[in-house]
């Protein structure tokens, strides 16, 4: 692992941050980790037993059982949860109504955070999230913020739905904009830009544009670190 760092890519939800991650990984031949489907998987996990976000006390209780595994794939990465495959139901509004209620709970981000600290002990890994860069790896060498406007992001999610208009693009800005407020409000790790993290709007910058500005910032690292 000579020679590798970690990357950590922060933002608000449609910021492209998922989509460039794993561009990234592919380009520098990283491992990708996306710590947004862990919290998916821990929500459709209390969604299948039943127990709201309020119930913190049974999400407590429960929380040992659960198992996540993230399996690379030809397709994108496989979720599996407790040795169910899960990884169309993670992405289903039933879990991004909740999602970020459950990721308020202090005792459920700590356990997530060890497992994904424990997956970037041997660097060369491409991890993003909302506390990358502030809580999970505040060591990464190279960190990015990763933004757009609220329109934006939510018309690219929009164009990702396509036929299956299951809902408006008009409500799937309040949907984003009351995540990324839960999100930022949190006491617990929320969603912030980190001192040395570098801001990119990606507003109108093209999925290539984006990739590149970063493996360009992760080659001046390293050539960098090399000269001493
Ligand atoms: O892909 P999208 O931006 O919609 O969201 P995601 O990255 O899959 O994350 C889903 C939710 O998980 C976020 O809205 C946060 O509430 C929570 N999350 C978090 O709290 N901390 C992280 N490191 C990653 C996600
Ligand atoms: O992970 P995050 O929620 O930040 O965003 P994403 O799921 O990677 O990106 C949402 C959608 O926006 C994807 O369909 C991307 O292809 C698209 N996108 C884009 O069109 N232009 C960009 N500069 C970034 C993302």
């Amino acid at each position: 692992s000579y020679g590798k760092i970690n990357i950590a890519i922060d933002g608000p939800a449609g910021a492209g941050k998922s989509t460039i991650a794993r561009r990234v990984a592919g380009m520098l031949s990283y491992v990708y980790v996306d710590t947004g489907a862990m919290y998916r998987a821990a929500t459709w996990y209390f969604g299948q037993l039943g127990i709201e976000p309020e119930e913190e006390e049974k999400v407590l209780q429960t929380l040992p059982d659960l198992v996540i595994e993230l399996i690379p794939g030809e397709d994108g990465q496989r979720v599996r949860v407790n040795s169910q495959e899960a990884t169309e139901e993670i992405r289903s509004l039933a879990v991004n109504a909740k999602v970020s209620r459950y990721a308020q709970i202090e005792g459920l981000r700590s356990r997530l955070v060890s497992l994904q600290r424990q997956m970037a002990l041997r660097k060369g890994v491409v991890m993003d999230g909302r506390d990358i860069g502030t809580t999970v790896l505040p060591d990464a060498e190279v960190k990015v913020f990763m933004t757009a406007s609220v329109e934006e992001r939510a018309r690219r999610r929009y164009r990702e739905m396509k036929e299956q208009h299951q809902i408006s693009l008009e409500q799937l800005i309040r949907d984003i904009s009351e995540r990324d407020r839960l999100d930022q409000e949190r006491e617990i790790s929320p969603l912030r830009q980190a001192e040395d993290a570098v801001l990119l709007d990606t507003t109108e910058m093209t999925l290539d544009e984006v990739s590149e500005t970063i493996v360009s910032m992760c080659r001046t690292f390293v050539r960098e670190r090399e000269l001493g």
